[in-house]
């Protein structure tokens, strides 16, 4: 039985203020559901240790998530975070491969895999999104993208790290758009992305990885899509930024789990 894992992406949003009340009140909401689900917040880094102080205070099990990270442990890296310093500061979880990264910023297979790698070596838990674009999606690409993804993604990640990764699935054309997978074109594509991971680290460790679903997630739409068997909660973009919708999806990922 795989636990339900939420996380809340806020990109390039909040203020130190805002992005102080919604970790405060994102903590008080889903704090009564904390047998139940998993949950992650994932502010701009220059409020991790201001939330990190909330969360802290409130003795929280909302876990502190960093949007992205370098793989080189110091150096001559203008501008780039080092895992060290994301630990230095109680960081837990850190996002590679997201597809804003990969689209727009341009980061290549090589390096999400070297900050997959470094990731979990640091002893830090992984979240490794992969998703395709539109045009793949119509041209039948949607299986080929993701295994190509998660192949390069997780080349030279030995097993005994497992435990740490949790995989998202992201259409591209879902995110940011309004437009959601529907509940079998999710577990479609998850099943085999699961299929994916028991070729490289056997069945038996591939049941044991969490794989989230992202895009366009909302109150209104998690529920169906949540109870999809390979689906094990969600990577929420938007609806995290609101504190109510957010909750309220974290407690459909609970309710999710049958009794
Ligand atoms: P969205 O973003 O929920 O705004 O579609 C999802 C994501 O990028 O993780």
């Amino acid at each position: 039985m795989r636990k339900p894992f939420i996380g809340g992406n806020w990109k390039m949003n909040t203020s130190r203020a805002s992005g102080s009340d919604l970790a405060r009140a994102v903590s008080d909401g889903v704090n009564s559901i904390r047998a139940a689900v998993d949950v992650a917040i994932f502010p701009p880094f220059p409020y991790l240790m201001t939330i990190r102080q909330i969360l802290r205070e409130r003795n929280s099990a909302v876990k502190l998530g960093a949007q992205d990270c370098y793989f080189e442990p110091d150096g001559a890296f203008t501008g780039e975070v080092s895992l060290a310093m994301l630990k230095d500061i109680g960081v837990d979880v850190v996002l590679a491969g997201h597809s804003e990264r990969r689209h727009v910023l341009g980061e290549s297979d090589e390096l999400i895999n070297k900050k997959v790698k470094a990731t979990l070596e640091a002893g830090l838990e992984c979240i490794l999104c992969c998703g395709e674009k539109l045009e793949q999606r119509v041209s039948n690409l949607t299986d080929t993208v993701n295994e190509r993804q998660i192949r390069a993604g997780l080349a030279g990640v030995p097993g005994e790290y497992l435990s740490r990764l949790t995989i998202a699935y992201e259409p591209v054309w879902a995110i940011g758009t309004g437009k959601v997978a529907t509940p079998e074109d999710a577990q479609t594509a998850q099943q085999r992305i699961r299929a994916v991971l028991a070729q490289l680290y056997g069945q038996e460790a591939a049941d044991r990885i969490r794989i989230q679903y992202g895009g366009s997630l909302k109150a209104s739409n998690a529920r169906d899509i949540f109870k999809q068997p390979d689906v094990d909660g969600g990577l929420i973009g938007g609806a995290s930024l609101k504190s109510d919708e957010f909750v309220a999806i974290c407690r459909a990922a609970a309710e999710s789990v049958p009794a």
